[in-house]
């Protein structure tokens, strides 16, 4: 492996290069957030007026915050609470700041503990993409002679299930689980390194493939045509919610993943590719996803079942439908795994600095914290469906326990961390220490200063008011 950054602490691991870095962090970002929720959200809400401000959005609040978060964390060279602790330390300012550490590192466990619900839901696909393939052979339609609620009801099939939910839960966690205690360079990155690439590969034939047998031209008209008229409050509302999922802010994962970073590496150059990519992969993932939803006729607006109900109706239609599917969701559990990894890792890094203990511990501890509470999300949809934990908080007092992590992480713990995060980077840590970190020059540099100062604090205190009291 290469040598440590210079200005690595004694004992931090690093990521063995700039791609490396690039490509763990592409892989944290782009996940079921680019895949299952940018094209379920796009559809519901009008298509083109939600692409076209989700993009605006990512340049405008997700970019600048992105960078500030590598910045905190390869700067502190530590576990999320201790990057920022140094940050504010080097500036003078109070030690009481390493709270925006603490608060996303407990998010990023709370999101981690239903993300693998989800990814237990597309290794479900996986398996009976698999079995069709081998029943109905290799060049036809998938699930042939099969009707369109029958393929429906897989989804609901599942959630009444509540042992095979909480099964494909424990097996997606324990493979998070298994990368993460290998360590940053041969755990995480290696699936990184190797899976990435493979995703793209994928992704890339399914999209092409989509094209020229689907109905292309009226996903991409669907997608990017511009009407003003449906850009409502709600509209811009999720487009800028969505920004910050799909870029894992908000909550730790990219001060953790910084913090790995060597001082050689631009970091305002790195978050520009970083979500650059992410951006890329959630729009082509809609032209993946769309032409083949509209060539079989069904709606584009039926959100979060889009991918897991409509698209596997969609495959039935199509040449090769089983193995296309297959790959599909194999591709999805690629992006998902990458995107797990780096939500697991940032509790895991706090843990192992703040109680000395070995990663393997560290990641076990975790891990079954994360398995207790995954339990309860996957009981959500049967078992304990009329379950709610929040009663009392108005807000989330209808939200089941999957609903309600899946709440208040969204509405509480991501907008308040980008907040405090834009404070904190933006007025309270040194300027000089902040110019030499950035990587950014001349009037990019003031653009991102005045961004990351006024225009992302405002916007992100008005989601958060409106998420709350809309
Ligand atoms: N961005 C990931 C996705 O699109 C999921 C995610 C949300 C995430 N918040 C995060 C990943 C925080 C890491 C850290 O699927």
């Amino acid at each position: 492996m290469a040598a440590a950054g210079s200005g690595a602490t004694a004992g931090h691991e690093n990521w063995s290069s700039r791609s490396a870095f690039i490509l763990a962090a592409v892989g944290s970002a782009v996940g079921l957030g680019n895949m299952w929720r940018f094209p379920a959200e796009a559809g519901e809400n009008g298509g083109g007026a939600f692409v076209l401000f989700y993009v605006f959005c990512v340049l405008l609040i997700g970019l600048p915050v992105l960078l500030s978060e590598v910045l905190i964390g390869r700067h502190g060279q530590a576990s999320a609470p201790d990057s920022v602790q140094k940050v504010a330390q080097d500036s003078g300012a109070s030690k009481g700041w390493s709270v925006i550490g603490s608060l996303g590192v407990f998010a990023a466990f709370l999101i981690l503990s239903f993300y693998c619900v989800v990814g237990g839901w597309v290794v479900y696909y996986i398996g009976v993409f698999l079995g069709d393939l081998f029943q109905t052979g290799l060049t036809g339609g998938a699930f042939e002679g099969r009707a369109a609620e029958d393929i429906e009801s897989l989804l609901p099939g599942l959630f009444g299930n509540g042992m095979l939910m909480i099964g494909l839960n424990m097996g997606f966690l324990a493979a998070t689980i298994f990368f993460v205690a290998r360590g940053v360079s041969s755990g995480i990155e290696w699936v990184a390194v190797y899976l990435m690439p493979l995703f793209f590969l994928l992704f890339l034939g399914i999209t092409v493939y989509g094209a020229f047998t689907g109905n292309f031209s009226e996903a991409v008209t669907y997608l990017f045509t511009f009407d003003f008229s449906k850009l409502t409050g709600e509209v811009m509302l999720a487009a800028v919610g969505q920004a910050f999922f799909s870029l894992s802010l908000g909550v730790a994962g990219m001060i953790t993943y910084g913090s790995y970073a060597s001082r050689n590496t631009n970091l305002g150059a790195t978050s520009g590719i970083i979500a650059g990519a992410d951006t890329a992969v959630a729009l082509l993932a809609g032209l993946a996803i769309f032409p083949i939803v509209f060539a079989a006729g069904l709606s584009a607006s039926v959100g979060p079942g889009l991918m897991f109900q409509s698209l596997p109706i969609a495959f039935q239609a199509m040449p090769f439908g089983s193995l296309i599917g297959l790959a599909f969701f194999i591709m999805v559990f690629f992006a998902a795994l990458t995107s797990s990894v780096s939500l697991l890792e940032a509790p895991v890094a706090f843990v192992k600095d703040r109680f000395k203990m070995s990663r393997m511990t560290a990641t076990i501890i975790v891990g079954l914290g994360a398995a207790v509470l995954g339990v309860l999300s996957s009981l959500s949809f049967n078992d304990m469906a009329d379950f709610r934990p929040l009663a009392f908080i108005p807000l989330f007092a209808e939200a089941n326990f999957f609903d309600a992590l899946d709440g208040v992480t969204a509405k509480l713990f991501m907008p308040i961390g980008a907040i405090l995060t834009c404070i904190f980077v933006g007025w309270v840590a040194d300027a000089k220490l902040i110019d030499d970190e950035n990587g950014l020059d001349g009037v990019l540099h003031q653009t991102w200063r005045a961004l990351v100062r006024y225009v992302c604090p405002i916007i992100l205190a008005v989601i958060l008011f409106f998420g709350i009291f809309g």
